[in-house]
């Protein structure tokens, strides 16, 4: 049996145990499980890896997708460029790999979802998730500013105050990637002039619960097409399923 996993520090409403368990249902893999491991610190996955010879895989959650880092063999070069992990491959010999597939969930969701065009875009947030956004955006050549609850996060970010000087109009691409409107907090969304978005604004939401956030609902009702987080959710899940059943 191959064992896979989701390591972070608190998991009670995790995504990948259901999705994985139903994945290797529907698909036939019968010799592969999936399960939930919860880490009081970072450096305990080394324990894991040597207690369950039978691991090959894990996903990471917060917090801990900078600090496995330190713990790893080798690094891919656009995880080191984005600077945090969210898979981790246990190779042959305990080989530790690390990768980032919310990149790849993230920018091939976007693309399917612009369908050519090449808008000027806005990050709202500089978490983790934005650094794999930013550099999605980076290779795919669009221009992007980052907007912070706080001046100087990034270097030319904005505060939403500032943004506030200037026209949406100059970004016809939004992406959110705060919690804002995350359930049970659906009323919330981020500070914008939402009056000033049209048709030619695509909104996309990182966050997948509710399907609707109230940031889609305000920016359809202005007539822009929204998108939320749940394609680079199951698209960064089999970039992972990918990642460990890659040849060595
Ligand atoms: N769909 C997917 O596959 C996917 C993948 C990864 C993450 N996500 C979602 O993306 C979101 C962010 O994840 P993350 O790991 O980047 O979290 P994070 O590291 O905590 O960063 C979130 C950022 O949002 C901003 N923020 C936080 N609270 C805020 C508030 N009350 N008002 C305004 N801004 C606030 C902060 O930026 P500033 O301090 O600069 O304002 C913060 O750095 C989560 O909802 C997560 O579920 C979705």
């Amino acid at each position: 049996m191959r064992q896979f996993g989701l390591i972070g520090k608190k998991l009670s409403h995790s995504f990948s145990k259901k999705y994985f368990t139903e994945k290797f249902a529907r698909e036939h893999i019968a010799d592969a499980a999936f399960e939930l491991y919860e880490l009081p610190q970072a450096q305990d996955f080394l324990a894991l890896v040597a207690r369950l010879p039978q691991l090959r895989g894990v996903t990471v959650t917060i917090p801990y997708k900078l600090e496995v880092m330190p713990l790893l063999h080798h690094i891919a070069a656009t995880a080191r460029r984005i600077g945090a992990v969210n898979v981790i491959k246990i190779g042959p010999g305990g080989r530790l790999s690390g990768h980032n597939s919310d990149y790849v969930g993230f920018r091939q969701s976007l693309e399917r979802f612009l369908g050519g065009v090449r808008p000027r875009a806005l990050v709202l947030g500089t978490g983790g998730a934005s650094r794999a956004v930013g550099t999605a955006l980076e290779d795919l050549g669009l221009p992007h500013t980052y907007v912070s609850r706080e001046a100087g996060q990034r270097p030319g970010c904005l505060t939403y105050q500032g943004l506030k000087q200037q026209p949406l109009a100059n970004y016809p691409l939004i992406i959110n990637t705060t919690p804002l409107g995350t359930y049970p907090n659906v009323a919330e969304c981020p500070d914008l002039a939402y009056e000033q978005l049209g048709p030619g604004h695509f909104l996309y939401d990182l966050v997948y619960n509710p399907e609707q956030t109230e940031l889609m609902r305000r920016g359809a009702a202005q007539g822009a097409q929204v998108k939320n987080g749940l394609e680079m959710l199951y698209l960064q899940a089999e970039e992972a399923w990918r990642i460990w059943n890659e040849a060595d």
